[in-house]
């Protein structure tokens, strides 16, 4: 018997695929199929693909042509599948053609005609509709989010402004965007939803006035500096039937995902303690992040990142806070925190003028997680255990600046009438706003 093996993601099947397995299966006398996990996918940089796994799947299986079908899950497996299956032939489109002829040292490679004019990168682009995003703030970030966007389906940056017009001008000009708008509400009638970059204060009346306009909010974190002011604007967009969204790129990063699925499940018991920190110490004294008057400062600048592990593993409902500030000219230029819930104490530091060690540790009844500095941009961490036999390391992509995962939430989200995203709900949004006004009002705050 002669066996064929071939793979694809099968996204949205459509007649060229239907071609390649007809193809594929005339080759020998039994086909299997392997479809890419939706893991396996995202981990590729196909962040777009409509269909999860499953339905791809029943899609491969209706159309009669594979005997078997199997999961494809991690680089080199084809090697590991020919050998193991017994493949005499490894059929792929012409699209790929040398680019598997490496398994030529294992069974035989076939490169298939390809069926023009079709694939799933054209239906998705022709079935989606495209959230039309204005930034707000031509300031450090916002580069960055244009950059990253382009790395997203469904999403198109169509305008931006700032509040020095000359800025807004030379930021259209350098990343092509169509619109240089002279201020926030023209911007407001271009689009569908904004991006808010600019400093914090700002942040309020920018998401109100968007909220208020029908458009939906994708805010720079921290969101607001006030736990009440926060409510309000997430009932203002449920109200509205509108996405408002924190932009914290940690909450949405693969591995950091990753690791909260597993500790909620239980990998390393129950969470006992988790110990997180962020420092960026910078030399320009001049910057918005040292000025009080700009609600500058460690806590207003880094908290919402160390605070996320805390409260997505805990949960908002601690007993006690109580934040230990180093201040200097205004502002603190080093914070701890020290959180006590029920059954668990949490700390977390933050520093632009003193350098700590940028790890995460969350420590439970069975084992601890280590994320090694800098764990807000995740890419590896370990389970450890008494038993050092069952320590395990977990390696995941960080792509370029890691925006292009918060800014597909928001896409999906927008597209898919979702308003709150599991990754980061509202009310833990709420709840790192609230932290923020216990610091702002000086409440159970001590200065060292
Ligand atoms: N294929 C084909 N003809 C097409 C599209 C795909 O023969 N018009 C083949 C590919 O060469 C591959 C298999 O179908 O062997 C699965 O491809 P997949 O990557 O899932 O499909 P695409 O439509 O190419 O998807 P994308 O646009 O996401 O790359």
């Amino acid at each position: 018997m002669k066996k064929v093996i071939t793979y694809g993601t099968y996204d949205l099947l459509h007649q060229g695929h239907i071609n390649l397995l007809g193809r594929a299966k005339e080759l020998g006398d039994y086909l299997i199929v392997g479809v890419t996990n939706d893991n396996f996918d995202r981990d590729r940089g196909k962040l777009n693909v409509r269909n999860n796994v499953l339905e791809r799947v029943e899609a491969v299986k209706a159309t009669g042509f594979a005997d078997r079908i199997i999961i494809e899950d991690y680089v080199g497996q084809k090697i590991d599948d020919i050998q193991k299956y017994g493949v005499d032939i490894f059929a792929i489109g012409s699209d790929w053609e040398g680019k598997f002829d490496y398994l030529n040292e294992f069974c035989k490679v076939v490169y298939l005609p390809r069926t023009e004019g079709i694939s799933s990168t054209q239906l998705r682009a022709e079935s989606q509709k495209t959230v039309k995003i204005g930034i707000t703030g031509c300031g450090r970030i916002a580069p960055r989010f244009v950059n990253e966007s382009h790395w997203v389906n469904g999403v198109e940056v169509t305008a931006a402004c700032d509040i020095d017009f000359s800025n807004t001008i030379s930021f259209v000009t350098a990343q092509n965007i169509p619109n240089a708008c002279q201020d926030y509400e023209k911007m407001l009638m271009l689009v569908d939803a904004v991006y808010i970059a600019t400093p914090h204060l700002s942040h309020y009346t920018y998401i109100k006035q968007a909220l208020e306009s029908g458009k939906h909010v994708l805010c720079e974190t921290p969101l607001v500096l006030n736990g009440q002011k926060a409510r309000e604007l997430y009932a203002l967009a449920e109200a509205r039937g509108l996405v408002l969204m924190e932009a914290n790129k940690t909450a949405h990063c693969p591995a950091f995902n990753h690791l909260m699925v597993m500790i909620k499940s239980g990998v390393i018991g129950d969470v006992v303690d988790v110990e997180a920190s962020l420092s960026k110490v910078w030399g320009n004294k001049a910057l918005r992040e040292f000025n009080p008057e700009q609600a500058g400062g460690s806590l207003f600048e880094l908290g919402s990142y160390p605070l996320l592990p805390i409260i997505k593993l805990l949960g908002t409902r601690y007993e006690n806070l109580t934040l230990y500030s180093r201040m200097e000219n205004g502002i603190d230029i080093y914070t701890k925190g020290v959180f006590r819930y029920p059954k668990a104490i949490c700390t977390f530091k933050v520093g632009l003028g003193v350098k700590t060690e940028g790890n995460l540790v969350i420590s439970g009844t069975k084992g601890y997680a280590l994320v090694p500095s800098p764990w807000w941009k995740t890419d590896y961490f370990e389970l450890r255990y008494e038993d050092q036999n069952e320590n395990k390391k977990f390696f995941y992509k960080w792509d370029g600046a890691g925006l292009r995962y918060e800014i597909h939430e928001f896409a999906s989200c927008v597209l898919n009438h979702r308003f709150s995203s599991a990754r980061l709900r509202r009310h833990e949004s709420v709840c790192m706003a609230d932290v923020m006004q216990q610091f702002a009002e000086r409440r159970n705050f001590m200065e060292i």
